[in-house]
């Protein structure tokens, strides 16, 4: 049997191609007297082939069950293509069908929209758009772990399921395998000695803290996976599943954090255009046509650093109305981001050295007492991209913070010992994927840009 050949590989070829084998889905078929159009979609790259399958090909027989969405194979040759729109079109031999597609196919060759789409997760693949997607977010999956190789970051495995609680918030999904029906109570209280580990458990918010630990033993690591949080907040830009980037660099301080996830930012647009220039054009003509200009406007930006501070004063002097009045103290909505990326500074800010009352204990306490030396990244479309900060290496100024957050400190034993032992400074962010993804595509709601989305009340698939 010949070996199956890509789709992509013929459209590139530099030659015609005797007798070859390729196999997909029919997207669209024609037929005309004598001989039918089957356009094939193997998900190898955007387009499809244009295969002629004619009367006296063996097998054409069956040419009534290659519909939309069937799965055939076909056989033949690769010449150069009468027709115009394409270099070169497959003259078949032998067509097989391999799974028919009967009626009821959802996807019928008119455009569905997202919401339509979103119910059909399991089949969007098989369109332009969602495969386009699926390509991109691949090969961008692929370039993160290019970029920080290539700068001798090592990658670490962090857990999934953790017995801490990271960020020392709430919103964390429990993982037990505690009977619900009959939890097993001691004095009162669920007895999480019966349980799996002997304690609570619960899904990672963010693999940080473990990483920090290797970070200060391998100088530059990072991780990069899923992370879980149960926050009630049905919005375009959040999930209760999504994967994040976290690089922890040793020795280096909160300059040094934000001219990494510049330098990383600018090298994954840089690569999104020369490596996917095809799968990005269905994005720039269908779904956001400001989408090019946009990109080349980050990656020729110096982005803004702002302090926290100023970013407040910007806010009040704006004569900007918005529904939360900016007040030194309290986070930045997503009204104030918004206006501060797109309307103020109309590109990428770095907003630093935030209050410490609103960042986690681990931020490294700044000379005024009052802030931590912090960084969000904002960046136009979708607001913040990057949280990270300068870690707290100081033992006793960690211990404080842990304990005035009202966090107990044997919970941080083994957190605390790399402090103990041989501490650095050092510094680190995360990157959402799903938000780089919504700014690479210009894909407006986070749900569309992950196969499979978890939001509340959502688990379908
Ligand atoms: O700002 P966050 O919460 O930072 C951390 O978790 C740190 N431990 C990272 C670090 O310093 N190593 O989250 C980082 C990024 C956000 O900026 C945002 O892009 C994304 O993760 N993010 C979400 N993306 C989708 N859905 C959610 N619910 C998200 N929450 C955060
Ligand atoms: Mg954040």
């Amino acid at each position: 049997m010949a070996e199956r050949i890509a789709v992509r590989e013929l459209l590139n070829a530099e030659a015609p191609i005797a007798t070859l084998d390729v196999r997909g889905w029919v997207r669209t078929r024609r037929d005309a007297r004598e001989f039918s159009f089957i356009e094939l979609n193997d998900g190898s790259c955007l387009k499809s082939l244009q295969c002629v399958v004619a009367a006296e090909c063996e097998g054409y027989a069956a040419i009534k069950a290659a519909t939309t969405g069937a799965s055939v194979r076909i056989e033949g040759d690769l010449v150069p293509s009468a027709g115009k729109g394409q270099r070169w079109e497959l003259q078949a031999t032998r067509l097989s069908i391999i799974g028919a597609c009967p009626d009821g196919f959802p996807l019928q060759k008119k455009r569905h929209s997202d919401e339509y789409l979103r119910t059909i997760a399991h089949l969007r693949s098989r369109t332009n758009k969602f495969g386009a997607l699926a390509r991109i977010r691949s090969r961008l999956a692929w370039k993160i772990h290019d970029f920080f190789q290539a700068r001798g970051f090592h990658y670490i495995h962090t857990p999934i399921i953790t017995g801490s609680d990271c960020e020392g918030a709430g919103d964390m999904f429990r993982v037990t395998t505690l009977p619900l029906d009959k939890v097993p109570l001691r004095e009162g209280k669920v007895d999480f000695d019966a349980d799996f580990f002997g304690k609570e458990a619960h899904l990672t918010v963010s693999g940080q803290l473990a990483v920090e630990t290797y970070c200060l033993g391998l100088g530059k690591v990072y991780t990069f996976g899923p992370t879980f949080r149960a926050e009630n907040s049905n919005t375009s830009r959040h999930m209760a599943e999504f994967w994040m980037i976290e690089p922890e660099v040793a020795f280096a301080d909160l300059a040094d954090d934000m001219q990494l996830a510049e330098d990383m930012v600018k090298a994954l647009l840089d690569f999104l255009c020369a490596d996917c220039a095809e799968d990005l054009e269905v994005f720039a003509s269908f779904v956001d046509p400001t989408l090019r200009e946009r990109i080349d406007a980050v990656r020729r930006a110096e982005f803004t650093r702002v302090s926290y501070t100023d970013a407040i004063a910007i806010l009040q002097t704006s004569g900007e109305t918005f529904e939360y009045a900016p007040a030194w103290g309290a986070d930045l909505q997503s009204e104030h981001e918004r206006y501060l990326t797109e309307v103020h500074f109309q590109g990428p800010v770095f907003v630093h050295d935030w209050p410490k009352d609103i960042k986690a204990f681990y931020m490294r306490l700044n000379d005024d007492g009052r802030t931590v030396a912090a960084m969000d990244l904002l960046i136009p479309k979708v607001g913040e991209l990057i949280g990270g900060s300068q870690r707290e290496e100081r033992l006793d100024r960690l211990q404080q913070r842990i304990t005035a957050m009202g966090l107990n400190l044997d919970d941080y034993w083994w957190y605390l010992d790399t402090r103990r032992f041989g501490t650095a400074p050092h510094a680190g962010f995360g990157l959402g994927f799903e938000r780089f993804l919504m700014f690479a595509t210009g894909v407006s709601n986070i749900r569309d840009v992950i196969p499979f989305p978890r939001t509340p009340k959502h688990l379908e698939f």
